[in-house]
């Protein structure tokens, strides 16, 4: 726990308006054509457009780049590409949620380095030195903006990819939390799950250390505090700042130490039946902490996370007492705590669970997990919220 390597990026700069700061930090980075990847959500909701004004105040020249999906693909790197190709610029931004922000660190790669973007699937892969990059999340979810790595699903096969080299972390993050009030509900919801999830799985993971667990224990204290509030009232802008920070920290912990089951079973959910990340990732969070919370050292751990919410119970009982919360808050969320309240049908699930037991054992963030469970265990995981 005391023995790790970490490099922390980004520069943060967090309040509201700081979106105004764009122009002036693109100057800084010595920018003169600026690509921005934003999707069209980001676009219609009119942020992009802010984005846009404080970089042409400065006389920069700008294109936006807006033809991506939701979990952006390998099509959507190479559509991304061959614009930048033409426009050549000196700097991108990601400016939206993880799908953005995944797209404009994917373009990078592949625009910077070559190839194509399954080359850079794993660690450490880029060939040379990246495009600087600025990232303006506009949700309170991934945590994109403080990670070296992308998500960039192959479009044939539907696997989702993590990219991750030194070189692709963000030199700026801009969290301006007036970017996340006209989001729409569900969008704070699912986002703001995952970032839980986040803080949740990376504070026991196997590489936990003195770097991650102030992160993740930070980030859960912010989201755990605030979820509700923002949920209540979605303009609170002190809660939606917190949320912002929470989820930027919980991203921080994920790059120092790696996440954990729950999300080794969400993403076989997301490739099979297209089920949204957040929900996912929400709906398999109870039976991980459940489990998890069997082994005593990673019950301890759990209960300092209860100690957070002003929560006192024995060891013995807190991942099932954390579990219980977490369900709590989905509920509130509006998301649901099975996968029979999902679209999918129950013979499609029975038919195709050993498939994904199998997918979710050997999911590169399993291996992560504190405890390892093999394929029949996370079949049983499945089962135990079906
Ligand atoms: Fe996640």
């Amino acid at each position: 726990m005391l023995s790790f390597d970490f490099l922390q990026r980004p520069r943060f700069i967090s309040g509201p308006g700081v979106i105004n700061q764009l122009g002036a930090l693109a100057k800084e980075l010595s920018a003169t054509r600026v690509l921005i990847v934003s999707d069209l959500g980001v676009v219609a909701a009119g942020l992009y457009k802010k984005g846009l004004d404080s970089l042409e105040a400065v006389g920069l020249t700008c294109l936006g780049f807006h033809d991506l999906h939701e979990n952006p693909s390998t099509d959507d790197i190479e559509a991304g590409v061959k614009v930048a190709k033409d426009f050549q610029p000196d700097l991108l931004v990601g400016l939206g949620g993880g799908s953005s922000m995944d797209c404009a660190k994917g373009i990078n790669f592949v625009y910077s380095c070559g190839g194509r973007m399954q080359d850079y699937w794993g660690k450490g892969k880029a060939t040379s030195d990246m495009l600087p990059m600025i990232a303006v999340p506009t949700t309170a979810g991934t945590g994109s903006e403080s990670q070296s790595y992308a998500l960039i699903s192959d479009s044939q096969t539907h696997v989702k990819m993590a990219c991750g080299d030194p070189r692709a972390a963000c030199r700026v993050a801009l969290l301006d939390p007036e970017l996340t009030v006209t989001q729409p509900t569900r969008v704070t919801a699912l986002t703001g799950i995952d970032a839980m999830t986040h803080a949740l799985e990376t504070f026991v993971t196997k590489d936990r250390n003195a770097v991650s667990l102030a992160y993740s224990r930070a980030a859960w204290q912010y989201l755990s505090h605030s979820f509700s509030k923002v949920l209540e009232d979605p303009y609170d802008l002190d809660a939606r700042s917190r949320m912002q920070i929470g989820a930027c920290m919980a991203g921080m912990a994920i790059e120092a130490s790696m996440l954990g089951a729950a999300h080794a079973l969400a993403n076989p959910l997301t490739a099979h039946f297209g089920i949204a990340h957040g929900q996912a990732v929400g709906v398999m969070m109870p039976a991980v902490l459940r489990a998890n919370g069997r082994d005593t050292h990673i019950a301890e751990l759990y209960r300092t996370l209860l100690v957070d919410l002003g929560i006192h119970v024995p060891c013995d009982k807190a991942g099932d007492t954390l579990a219980d919360w977490f369900v709590k808050h989905l509920h509130m969320a509006g998301l649901v705590d099975r996968i029979s309240l999902l679209n999918i049908t129950e013979t499609n699930f029975d038919s195709i669970k050993s498939t994904l037991g199998k997918a979710a054992a050997a999911q590169w963030t399993a291996s992560f997990n504190p405890v390892i469970y093999d394929a029949s265990k996370m079949e049983r995981l499945y089962e135990s919220v079906s």
